[in-house]
C-alpha cells in the first residue's frame, strides 16, 4: 500500500486510475473481504456464521457500533428501532404522487430524500444526537418504505407496521397481508428473508457506499446521503443484477439454452453479460452465494416447488459455467445476486421488488460506513481529478461565423 495523501499538491502529480481498481479511498474498520479467499467479514465475524447464528437487527448493531451487543444492549436497540417503524402520516401523500405503474426504486428514492423534509430534528450531522436518531429512524422505516412501494405498485392499501412482529417478519406482513384476509408469517420464510437481510448488510466501498460517503463528504444531511446511494445501486451492474439475473434465467427457460447463452457471453461482440456472475473484488467463491444457494434449496423445499424450473436452470448453469475455460479463466463465480432473485420469487415477490430489497438491507451498510466517516477528525471532501482530454483555450465565435 502507497499512501499518497497530498501527492498533487507536494508534487503536482496525481494517479490515473477509472473505475478506482487500485485506489483507496478511506481507512474503514467495518467490513473486510479477501477476494481471492472468497472471505467475508464483518467486524471480524465471518459471514456465514452470522448468517446462521445471528439476525439482522444484530448484526446492524454489530455493524454501527464495532461489537455484539449485550442482551440489554440487543433489547434496547430492537426496541429503539421498533419505535421508530412508522412513517410520518403526510408522506403516505407522497407515495400516491407516484405513478401506479412507477419503478419501486425510484420510489424508494424519491421517499428516503424526502424524510429529510419530515424530519428536521435529526438532519445536523454536527449533532451526536442527530445523527443516532436519523440512524435509527432510517433503519426502522425502510422496511415501511419498501413494503408501501410495493403495495402502491399493485393497487392494495398500505398496512402499518407492526410492532409485535420482528423486524423480517413485520416487512413481509406489511407487503402480504391485506384488510380481507387472515395473513401469518411463515417462520421459515421470515427467517430466509432475515438472512437475505444480514447477507446483503455491508460489503465495504463498492459503488454504492463510496456514492454514500463521496455525497457525505460534502456534509450533505443522512437522507440525501442514502438516497444517492439507493440510486446507484439501483444499476444492473450493482444492486440491479438481481433482478437482471432472475429474467435472465427465465429467458434461458431450459437447461437446454444454456450454452446459447454462455457462447453469447463469451462473444467481445455481444454485450451480453451472465448476470450474476462476476464480481470486482471476488476473484473467488462469493461466501453469501454459497448461503443463498442453501437458503433456496430450504426455501424451495418448503414451499414444495424444489423442481422450479427457474432453480434447475440456475443450478445447471452454474456448474456448466464454472467447468468452462472462459469463466474459469477470468475467475468469474456466481455472485450474491444469483441466488437470491430464486428464493425472493418464491416467496411472491415481482422482480421490480428484488433490488428495492437489497436496498433495505444495505442501508444498515451504509449508515454504518456514513458514521464512521463522520467520526473521523481528518474528513475531507471527496474530490477525485480528472485526465482532461479536451480542447486546449480557443476564442469565443460569433454564431454567424460558425
Ligand atoms: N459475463 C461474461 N463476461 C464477464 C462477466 C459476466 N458476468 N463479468 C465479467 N466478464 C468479463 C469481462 O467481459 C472482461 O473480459 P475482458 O477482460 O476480456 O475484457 C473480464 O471478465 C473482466 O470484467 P470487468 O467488467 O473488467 O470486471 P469488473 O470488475 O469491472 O466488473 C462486474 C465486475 C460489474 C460485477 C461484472 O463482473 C459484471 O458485469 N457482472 C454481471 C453483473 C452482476 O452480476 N453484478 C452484480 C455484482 S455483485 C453486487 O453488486 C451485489
Amino acid at each position: 500500500v502507497i499512501d499518497i495523501r497530498n501527492l498533487y499538491s507536494e508534487g503536482g502529480v496525481f494517479t490515473f486510475d477509472p473505475g478506482y481498481t487500485s485506489t483507496g479511498s478511506c481507512e474503514s474498520a467495518i467490513t473486510y473481504i479477501d477476494g481471492d479467499k472468497g472471505e467475508l467479514l464483518y467486524r471480524g465475524y465471518p459471514i456465514e456464521q452470522l448468517a446462521d447464528k445471528s439476525n439482522f437487527l444484530e448484526v446492524a448493531y454489530l455493524l454501527l457500533y464495532g461489537e455484539l451487543p449485550t442482551a440489554a444492549q440487543l433489547e434496547d436497540f430492537v426496541g429503539r428501532v421498533t419505535n421508530h417503524t412508522m412513517l410520518h402520516e403526510q408522506m403516505s401523500y407522497f407515495f400516491r404522487g407516484f405513478r401506479r405503474d412507477a419503478h419501486p426504486m425510484a420510489i424508494v428514492c424519491g421517499t428516503m430524500g424526502a424524510m429529510a423534509a419530515f424530519y428536521h430534528d435529526s438532519t445536523d450531522i454536527n449533532d451526536a444526537w442527530q445523527r443516532e436518531v436519523a440512524t435509527i429512524r432510517m433503519i426502522a422505516k425502510m422496511p415501511t418504505i419498501v413494503a408501501w412501494a410495493y403495495k402502491y405498485s399493485v393497487g392494495q392499501p398500505f398496512v402499518y407496521p407492526r410492532n409485535s412482529l420482528d423486524y423480517a417478519s413485520n416487512f413481509l406482513n406489511m407487503c402480504f397481508s391485506v384488510p380481507t384476509g387472515e395473513y401469518v408469517v411463515n417462520p421459515i420464510l421470515s427467517r430466509a428473508m432475515d438472512r437475505i437481510f444480514t447477507l446483503h448488510a455491508d460489503h465495504e466501498q463498492n459503488a454504492s457506499t463510496s456514492t454514500v460517503r463521496l455525497a457525505s463528504s460534502s456534509g450533505a444531511n443522512p437522507f440525501a446521503c442514502i438516497a444517492a446511494g439507493v440510486a446507484c445501486l439501483w444499476g444492473p451492474a450493482h444492486g440491479g443484477a438481481n433482478e437482471a439475473c432472475l429474467r435472465m434465467l427465465r429467458q434461458i427457460g431450459t437447461p437446454d439454452r444454456i450454452p446459447e447463452f454462455i457462447a453469447k457471453a463469451k462473444d467481445k461482440d455481444d454485450p451480453f453479460r451472465l448476470m450474476g456472475f462476476g464480481h470486482r473484488v471476488y476473484k473467488n467463491f462469493d461466501p453469501r452465494a454459497k448461503v443463498m444457494k442453501q437458503s433456496a434449496d430450504e426455501v424451495l423445499g418448503l414451499l414444495g416447488i424444489e423442481n422450479n424450473p427457474t432453480l434447475q436452470v440456475a443450478k445447471e448453469l452454474e456448474r456448466i459455467a464454472l467447468e468452462d475455460e472462459y469463466f474459469v479463466e477470468k475467475k468469474l463465480y456466481p455472485n450474491v445476486d444469483f441466488y437470491s432473485g430464486i428464493i425472493l420469487d418464491a416467496m411472491g415477490f415481482p422482480t421490480s421488488m428484488f433490488t428495492p430489497i437489497f436496498a433495505l438491507a444495505r442501508t444498515v451498510g451504509w449508515i454504518s460506513q456514513w458514521k464512521e466517516m463522520l467520526e473521523d477528525p481528518h474528513l475531507k471532501i471527496g474530490r477525485p481529478r480528472q485526465l482532461y482530454t479536451g480542447p486546449t483555450q480557443r476564442d469565443y465565435v460569433e454564431v454567424e461565423d460558425r
